[in-house]
């Protein structure tokens, strides 16, 4: 029998009640990671992938439902396991960093403190022993003179150290898959190199898959084991990251390569494809929501089914025109 994938979104969709209506933010979203992996969540700026991390990790609020698919971890199923009230794995099993890191730490505790508050609340520490752990993890995200780093507040350290705490107070809970949401974002060059190395051997180390949502396509393709490009709430290909590069078959795949810097520019955000993402409130969305945008259209896309068609190993690409 072949083992389920740690993780497995399966036809993932998901609307949005606002005051004007609802908003059909993410349509059959699919992705599958095993322990180990590197997975590159690539898409211009809401195109979903944030969402689609807070779905998993359960974080979304009562103006989103769920109106179509799983998630799936290690073969249970998350979302009938949360209706029935069943305790959740998000947190200890499944972590986050989230975007902004210094938001997201509690500006008046010291950060050793944070992290020995995690340890206590899901590993069941006592103050000493967590206190001596918290120094133990941010020695291993490479702070240096992590004894004395330990007693800081998120104000006396920089960016890129505030973000290695919050990989720290992520990998305290010693989580099997970890969701990095632009980890690296408004770091220079060399950090976002220390932050990634270390998330990278973190995944030799202990086998911890890592769902690595970016802006940066370079950044991805150096890291990644396989890359999901995201346009419009739906994932328009996934492939092998060496497949992805080498032969890009969705039409904005290939858009944003080809207009994507060379890796050692400083331009970091994704490139923009001309037009704009779709009003995903409109009620007559079209299949294919790239539809406006692409060249390859034709009228036949507007009636035709969205499919998900294999065109290699572990490739797949969402447009019935693609050869
Ligand atoms: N609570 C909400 N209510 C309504 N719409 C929302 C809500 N949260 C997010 N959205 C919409 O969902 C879409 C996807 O947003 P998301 O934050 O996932 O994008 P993203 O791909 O992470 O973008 P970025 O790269 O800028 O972080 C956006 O159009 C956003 O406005
Ligand atoms: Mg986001």
């Amino acid at each position: 029998m072949i083992s389920p994938a740690l993780l497995n979104v399966d036809a993932l969709s998901l609307v949005f009640k606002t005051r004007s209506g609802p908003v059909h933010t993410l349509d059959r979203v699919a992705l599958a990671i095993n322990g180990g992996e590197m997975l590159g969540l690539v898409g211009e700026s809401g195109s979903g992938k944030s969402v689609t991390a807070y779905a998993v990790m359960d974080l979304l609020d009562d103006s989103a439902t769920i109106t179509n698919g799983r998630i799936l971890y290690r073969g249970a199923d998350l979302l009938a396991d949360a209706r029935e009230g069943k305790p959740s794995l998000r947190g200890k099993a499944i972590s986050m960093i989230f975007q902004n890191p210094r938001a997201a730490l509690n500006p008046i505790r010291p950060v050793g403190k944070q992290i020995a508050d995690v340890l206590r609340a899901h590993r069941n520490m006592s103050a000493t022993a967590a206190q001596a752990e918290a120094v133990r993890i941010l020695m291993a995200v490479k702070i240096p003179d992590p004894q004395r780093r330990a007693r800081s507040y998120p104000f006396e350290l920089s960016g890129g150290m505030c973000q290695r705490v919050m990989i720290a107070l992520a990998l305290a809970c010693e989580p099997d898959l970890l969701i990095a949401d632009e980890p690296t974002t408004g770091l220079d060059v060399t950090t976002q190199a220390v932050i990634m190395d270390l998330l990278k051997g973190l995944a030799r180390e202990r086998g911890m898959a890592t769902v690595f949502i970016t802006h940066d396509l370079s950044l991805a393709a150096e890291y990644c084991d396989q890359i999901v490009v995201m346009h419009a709430g739906q994932i328009v290909e996934c492939a092998p990251t060496e497949a992805l590069f080498s032969e890009p078959r969705h039409p904005y795949t290939r858009k944003l390569i080809a207009a994507t810097p060379q890796s050692d520019s400083e331009i970091q955000t994704i490139a923009t494809v001309p037009g704009g993402l779709p009003d995903l409130s409109r009620v007559d969305l079209p299949h294919c929501r790239y539809s406006a945008r692409c060249e390859m259209y034709e009228k036949a896309c507007d009636s035709a089914p969205l499919p998900l068609r294999a065109v290699g190993a572990g490739h797949t690409v969402s447009c019935w025109r693609v050869k």
